[in-house]
């Protein structure tokens, strides 16, 4: 499995934990910045770790910045994105299960790093459910 990661400078930090927990796993991973906690933009990395995903070149994302919000917010204008911030860990399960989320985005300003962890965690161990799932899926795809 191939993970996109992103953040901006709100989420730096989360990102490199992250990152560490994803080498950690023996999982392969695709880094498309930021690098510093220097002041950015969101959308530009929301964009670049989303069409990775959209492609297929990647398997699932990850993002972070301050809230989640604006990452997911940006990662849903790519067509066949389907991000989902999370804080809690039923939501990051019943986003791969129900939702086939195939984004995770997270706020650095939210959750604590340990919390954070459990979230990438349980997103990349869930698996989606298919069945009624898959037609309200269909139905939500169809919609873009
Ligand atoms: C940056 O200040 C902050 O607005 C950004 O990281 C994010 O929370 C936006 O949704």
């Amino acid at each position: 499995m191939k993970i996109a990661v992103g953040s901006d400078h709100a989420g730096y930090q989360l990102k490199l934990a992250a990152i560490r927990l994803l080498i950690d796993k023996r999982l392969d991973f695709v880094d498309v910045g930021c690098n510093s906690t220097d002041s950015c933009d969101y959308p530009d990395y929301a964009k670049k770790a989303a069409e990775l995903v959209a492609s297929g070149q990647c398997d699932l994302g990850l993002l972070f910045c301050g809230t989640g919000l604006g990452m997911s917010i940006a990662a849903n204008k790519v067509h066949g994105i389907r991000a989902a911030v999370c804080s809690d860990t039923f939501s990051a399960r019943a986003a791969r299960e129900h939702n086939d989320a195939n984004i995770l985005c997270i706020g650095e300003r939210v959750v604590g790093q340990g919390l954070a962890m459990e979230l990438i965690d349980v997103f990349l161990c869930a698996k989606f459910l298919g069945g009624k799932h898959q037609r309200r899926v269909d139905k939500l795809m169809a919609i873009e």
